[in-house]
């Protein structure tokens, strides 16, 4: 296997001194992979996201990134490393156009941001018939849309991204999930959260299976579709390493 683009290494993390949420979490991102992660509603899921993004105080353990420790980096620096985040609500601004919202993406762009944002319209032609429109105007599949070409603004190497296809119709969902995985033709590696557990694992590369805060299960995504295991670990049957 070749090296991994993410390591998160026996992650402790959590929103309250004392009070961790995540205990001992590993995860790792292979280069030009999606790797997805699972697990029951407050499993943990968005709250590793905000660990690796530099949101939350990591209290043990230990993340890396191209090979260089990122633990707690600071949120700012997050695009200057090569790595965009996609959070799970609330990631477009929606009283602004689709312009303005690129334009804050590409805002430390400087005189490249008009190409770029050429090529993100090229990418997303939707977005580029609506962009005079408010971003509150768009379809819910063409937010997400949005969302993702804000964060492929600063040319990242990884996105994190939160359930991109949460509350959109199959269809919908569907489209979003392709258009993540073209991303990783180009060399994009993902880690996604997804509660479309067989649509994403018919997606993904490996997948993560969190619950209750600490591991469960990993394994390449095809091994894991149709797994007993794993919708037992939904239903909340069984737990695998939990003390
Ligand atoms: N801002 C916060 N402050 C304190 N606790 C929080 C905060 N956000 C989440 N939590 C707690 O952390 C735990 C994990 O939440 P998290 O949002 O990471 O779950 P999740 O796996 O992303 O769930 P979902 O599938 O519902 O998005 C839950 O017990 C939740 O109540
Ligand atoms: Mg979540």
């Amino acid at each position: 296997m070749s090296e991994a683009i993410l390591e998160a290494y026996a992650v402790t993390a959590g929103y309250v001194p004392d009070l961790p949420i995540l205990r001992d979490v590993s995860v790792t991102v292979q280069p030009g992979q999606i790797t997805l992660i699972i697990g029951p509603n407050g499993a943990g899921k968005s709250t590793l996201i905000k660990a690796i993004a530099g949101l939350l105080p990591v209290s043990g353990g230990h993340i890396t990134f191209a090979g260089r420790d990122i633990t707690g980096i600071r949120t700012d620096q997050l695009s200057a490393h090569g790595i965009a985040y996609v959070p799970q609500t609330d990631n477009i601004f929606r009283s602004l156009t689709i312009r303005q919202n690129l334009d804050l993406a590409l805002r430390r762009a400087g005189s490249e941001a008009a190409a770029r944002m050429g090529l993100l319209f090229d990418q997303f032609p939707a977005l580029a018939a609506k962009q005079r429109d408010k971003a509150g105007t768009l379809s819910g599949g063409q937010r997400q849309f949005l969302a993702i070409a804000m964060a492929l603004a600063t040319g990242p190497r990884l996105i994190l991204m939160d359930e991109p296809s949460a509350g959109l119709s199959p269809k919908a969902a569907q489209e979003v999930l392709e258009h993540a995985r073209a991303l990783t033709a180009r060399g994009v590696s993902i880690l996604l959260v997804e509660q479309n557990v067989n649509q994403a694992l018919r997606l993904a590369d490996h997948c993560f299976i969190l619950a209750e805060g600490r591991n469960q299960i990993d394994g390449p995504a095809e091994d894991l579709r149709d797994n007993k295991v794993v919708g037992e670990i939904y239903l909340g049957n069984r737990r695998v390493g939990a003390a």
